[in-house]
């Protein structure tokens, strides 16, 4: 008779409603071959279909964003991934809110619920595969033996490429009633609130610290997304790799003191960010966050060079 031995991890709170991912988000882009060029140099499998890109990682099937092509970079929409079980009462909550629901937009047509977030930002709530993780994210930080070089040589060191994508950071015109209308409509919790700057919201089927940032800003606008590398050592490679190609502005290396993560941010050819991030706190599914409101400045980073001066303007809104 085989043992069955070790933990397997649950995939869904029971019981209770909520989105288990931000399955994929989706940008508009001025320029297409710009952002193939950025991505691509970022580390991510950028693939051409129709007139959009569509954004992967490496070795995984599941597209965690695409690009479409108009006159000025926008925040398109955001999809979050919900169990099939769940759609219905999010549609009953959606309908009880009097939440409008729309017909997906043209072009990315899906079975899922697509309404407006309180700036107007479209949102949809598919039934879908949980990608966020169930667990604590690997972290790695090698480190030699005595008597053994611990570096490999520049040509022999392998490219740095994201694992997965990690959380997407976005404005919000009024932080209250966003928070609000996250918690509610989608079930997302609060894990914690730097006064009125940035509120960070994490799922409660197992989540990191954060699948969606807020920060206060005159209307909606990307800020970053940000991609898992699972290494500081990846995220320095990687950001080296992309001041070598061009893309040289950003912030970083740091560690921030709200989901604990080693960072290096990338700015792109339109203002906002991909982030490389790495070793971010974790909710596991069985648990709630502690939630607490800090002071900004004793809880934006750890350690750092300081940001940008321009690093939270809101670019989409001029
Ligand atoms: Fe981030």
């Amino acid at each position: 008779m085989t043992a069955i031995t070790g933990h397997i991890t649950a995939m869904k709170r029971p019981g209770e409603i909520g989105v288990h991912s931000l399955d994929h988000h989706a940008l508009i882009a001025p320029d297409l071959a710009k952002a193939k060029d950025f991505y691509q140099a970022f580390g991510l499998d950028v693939v051409t279909t129709g007139n959009q890109l569509e954004l992967y990682t490496p070795g995984n099937a599941h597209c965690w964003a695409r690009i479409g092509e108009s006159g000025k970079k926008k925040l398109f929409y955001l999809s979050f991934g919900a169990s099939p079980a769940d759609m219905p009462t999010f549609r009953a909550r959606l309908t009880a809110m009097s939440v409008d629901l729309l017909p997906a937009p043209k072009g990315f047509e899906s079975n899922g619920l697509w309404f407006r977030d309180p700036d107007g930002l479209l949102i949809e709530i598919r039934a879908a595969e949980k990608t966020s993780p169930t667990q604590k994210a690997p972290f790695v930080c090698p480190s030699s033996p005595a008597n053994e070089r611990g570096a490999l040589p520049r040509k022999q060191t392998p490219a740095a490429r994201p694992k997965r994508f990690s959380h997407l950071a976005m404005y919000c015109k009024d932080m209250d009633r966003s928070i609000a209308f996250y918690s509610k409509a989608l079930g997302l919790r609060l894990a914690d609130r730097a006064e009125n700057i940035i509120s960070f919201l994490y799922g409660i089927h197992g989540s990191d610290h954060h699948m969606l940032a807020l920060l206060q800003s005159n209307g909606s606008g990307l800020h970053h997304s940000s991609w898992d590398m699972g290494s500081i050592g990846a995220i320095g490679l990687g950001a080296m790799e992309m001041s070598r190609k061009g893309f040289e502005k950003g912030w970083g290396l740091g560690r921030h003191v709200l989901g604990s993560n080693y960072f290096h941010y990338i700015r792109d050819p339109w203002g906002s960010y991909a982030e490389y991030t790495a070793d971010m706190d974790y909710v596991p599914v069985d648990r709630d966050w502690k939630t607490e409101m800090h002071d900004g400045e004793d809880s934006f980073y750890l350690w750092a060079n300081a940001p940008p001066d321009d690093f939270a303007r809101n670019f989409e809104q001029e």
